[in-house]
């Protein structure tokens, strides 16, 4: 008989609240189309237990770990280097073990891009950003890094927005402006992209309206919405109807979690695959 082993290769999630995230459904779907016995475990952490944690997955040898609310920021100390990437967001969402050290990289920003790239090179574009929490962050240090020639950073507060603009000016000086989100937007003629990055339609909320001048979109612009779940938010379908090329959250969901099981196990998974997985579970 031949030696079989009945270890598996860990990875998983450290979040609180994480019950929700279906991260899980669609990382596991991959591990068995590639025929890899891995296992993504869907782990509570609380914020005082991070430290414990990190130190566990690292006794414990798991291969890799994302990181979510409320752990990117607090993560970060916690590891031995960071991407340029990660370092310029100053967040980490995945984090790969290389050898006995642990890297932080951040996906959310890369798997955005992936999505958006799909449909042309964003150098020189002119983008607006709905939004200044993380998910914002990572999306506009990434078109910036990728030569997006300027950005608008839209947002309800003022401080939060503020502080983007600092974190996009380190990456790329003169490239950004902020405004401050009252009423309706209205997206300004020429914008290339309009990305909304809030949590604004996120489940179970999901009749919940986008402050946006739906009647200043135009058939050019590439719309996004970053809420995965539902996939068909009231934005996408109203950015639809106005002609505009319209890209889901659940895109940028699959092409992160695509990187990140790239870091972990150096092989590339079917992201048509994960995609599936999710809209089985979203159904
Ligand atoms: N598809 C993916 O792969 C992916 C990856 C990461 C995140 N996400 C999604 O991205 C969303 C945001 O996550 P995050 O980590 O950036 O959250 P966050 O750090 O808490 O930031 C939330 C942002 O939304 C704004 N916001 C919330 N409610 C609003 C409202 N009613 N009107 C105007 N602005 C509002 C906040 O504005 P203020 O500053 O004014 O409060 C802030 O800019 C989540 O829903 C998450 O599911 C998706």
């Amino acid at each position: 008989m031949a030696a079989r082993s009945f270890k598996q290769e860990l990875v998983g999630v450290f979040g609180q609240p994480v019950a929700e995230n279906p991260t899980q459904v669609m990382i596991e779907a991959a591990f068995r189309q590639m025929g890899l016995d891995w296992r993504y475990l869907t782990l509570e952490v609380a914020p005082k237990d991070l430290p414990a944690a990190i130190a566990g997955m690292r006794a414990m040898g798991f291969r890799g770990i994302n990181c979510t609310i409320p752990h990117k920021v607090a993560v970060v100390s916690l590891l031995d280097e960071l991407t340029p990437a990660a370092r310029a967001i100053g967040a980490v969402n995945c984090v790969a073990r290389q050898g006995d050290k642990l890297l932080g990289e951040n996906t959310d920003g890369k798997g955005f891009l992936q999505s958006v790239q799909a449909q042309g090179s964003v150098k020189g574009k002119s983008a607006v950003i709905l939004g200044a929490g993380g998910a914002a962050r990572a999306i506009g240090v990434e078109l910036l890094r990728a030569g997006a020639g300027s950005l608008t950073v839209v947002n309800r507060s003022e401080a939060r927005g503020q502080e983007l603009l600092q974190v996009l000016e380190a990456v790329a000086p003169g490239r950004s402006t902020f405004t401050r989100w009252v009423g309706d937007y209205v997206v300004p003629e020429g914008t290339d992209l309009v990305i909304q990055a809030t949590s604004i339609g996120l489940y179970p909320d999901i009749e919940a309206r986008v402050p946006l001048d739906i009647d200043s979109l135009r058939p050019n612009m590439i719309v996004c919405d970053v809420i995965p779940n539902p996939p068909r938010t009231r934005l996408v379908r109203e950015a639809e109807a106005a002609g505009c090329v319209v890209l889901d959250g659940l895109g940028m969901l699959v092409n992160q979690g695509v990187i990140g099981i790239q870091l972990w196990t150096g092989r590339d998974p079917d992201p048509t695959v994960m995609r599936q997985a999710l809209l089985d579970v979203f159904e």
